[in-house]
This record gives C-alpha cells, structure tokens and sequence, in this order.
C-alpha cells in the first residue's frame, strides 16, 4: 500500500466520519465550513486512477465539515473519460472500505422539468440508466436512494426528481431531450446513477443531488458548454452547503 494512501487511511479511521460526499463538476467550492485534516489523490489510492476532466480534482479528503466528521471526494471517474464502470465505481468501493455507512452524491445536470432552472437543485428519487445497448428499449426507474435521505433533503424545499444518466460526452439533442421528457426524466447528466447502483449493492445509504447547471438541450435557446456548465455551478454553491451539511448530520 503506497504510504501516502496508509498515512491518509489512518486519519480516517481516527476521525471515523459516518457518510462520504462526491462533488461533481464546478462543485468543489461547496466547502467553505469544510476542515481539512488529510487528503490523498486519486492517482495514489490502490485501484484507482487519476481523473482528466478540467472541473474535478479527483482526491479524497478527510476533516470536519461544520463540525461533523466527513470523507470527501472532490471529483470522480466518468465513463466519457474512456474508463469501464468497474473504474467509473472503484471510488465509491474505495469509500465503502474506508468504513462510511451513507452517501451523498452530487453532480451538475440539465433541467428538463420546466420548474428546474440554473442555480436550482433536484433531490435524485429515482434514477433511469440509459448506458447500455438496449437501455432506451428495456429502461426502468431505478431507486437505490434512501427514502429516509431523499425525504431530509426534500425539506429544504427542492423538487424530488427522476436523473437521466446518459454515457456523454456530448451533451443530447434537443429530439433525444424531448424523449427523455416523455420517459419520464426530470433532470439529464453524465454520473452518478452507478455510482448510486454500486453504493447500494455495498449495503451504503445513499442519496444524491443534481444541481442545475443549464436547461436542458432545446428548452433554454442556449448552446451548452462545459465553461456554462461550470460557471453555472457555483450558482448553487452557497445553498448547497448548508443542504450537505444537514444531510451528514442526519441521524443513522
Ligand atoms: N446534459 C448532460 N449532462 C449535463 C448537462 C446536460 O444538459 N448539464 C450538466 N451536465
């Protein structure tokens, strides 16, 4: 085990935080009340690699968040990045084996129901996984998410919504957006679904949240862009760390 991972692993064992939060894209500035005690790469964490997406930093930190004990993954492994989904998931195994018992994640996503603009957040109830071959034939609402989490995160008055998780890269076309629509998807992104999927086979609570970066192709007029994407992130940073740190203090 490379010594920068053991002496990382270590610290976490002694402060023993309960949950772990993946921040997505633009995200990473969610952290002001957040103190840091160890971090490590992901470049040198067993089983893992570095992540190229300008955005994510791809490492783990561990510290307390408001004063609550919390593992944190700035940046994660995508598909789109060329990476199977054994690689795409192996952060959130690494997670798991670091002793959390829950899971918050977050991403940036496209707003498709009408009342999801830039800056708004989605409390992830359900999740359609349109990756693989047959997925747009044989698709199903998955719900790997708390009830219990998705309800705490609800009170802070955000809509309780289907995800899209397509492969990317490109952002979809507004014809492939309609579609999604009729499916019954509120929200349309790149992540987290088996992310999700693999936390809850692991026995993990989870829950998830998409902050909105852009309406969806063909509802906004806009062009979209992984510049908008980011810039648009930080719209929801402030509100979104008070809703982080609600959601890690919540009870077991
Ligand atoms: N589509 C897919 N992924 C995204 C989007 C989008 O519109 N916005 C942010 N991530």
């Amino acid at each position: 085990m490379p010594t920068a991972f053991a002496e990382f692993a270590a610290v976490v064992k002694a402060l023993a935080p309960r949950t772990a939060v993946v921040l997505g894209s633009g995200l990473g500035g969610v952290t002001s009340r957040f103190v840091e005690s160890a971090s490590v790469s992901f470049a040198d964490t067993p089983g893992l690699v570095p992540t190229t997406v300008h955005g994510h930093r791809g490492r783990f930190a561990v510290g307390e968040w408001a004063g609550v004990p919390a593992l944190i993954l700035f940046g994660r492994l995508h598909f789109y990045e060329g990476h199977p989904w054994k690689v795409v998931t192996s952060t959130i195994r690494a997670a798991a084996d670091l002793g959390v018992s829950s899971l918050v994640l977050t991403n940036a996503a496209g707003g498709i129901h009408d009342s999801l603009s830039p800056g708004g957040l989605m409390a992830i109830r359900g999740h359609i996984l349109l990756t693989g071959p047959t997925a747009w034939r044989d698709y199903q609402v998955q719900r790997p998410y708390s009830s219990r989490l998705t309800r705490r995160l609800v009170e802070h008055d955000m809509l309780a919504g289907v995800y899209a998780a397509l492969t990317g890269p490109c952002y979809e076309t507004p014809a492939e957006i309609r579609a999604l629509k009729a499916l019954g998807a509120d929200a349309v992104g790149m992540s987290t679904a088996k992310e999700a999927e693999c936390a809850e086979g692991l026995g993990l609570e989870v829950a998830a949240i998409s902050c909105i970066t852009n309406k969806a192709a063909g509802l906004g007029g806009e062009t979209l862009d992984h510049a908008e994407v980011l810039a648009n992130a930080k719209l929801a940073v402030e509100r979104l760390e008070g809703i982080l740190v609600d959601v890690i203090s919540a009870p077991p």
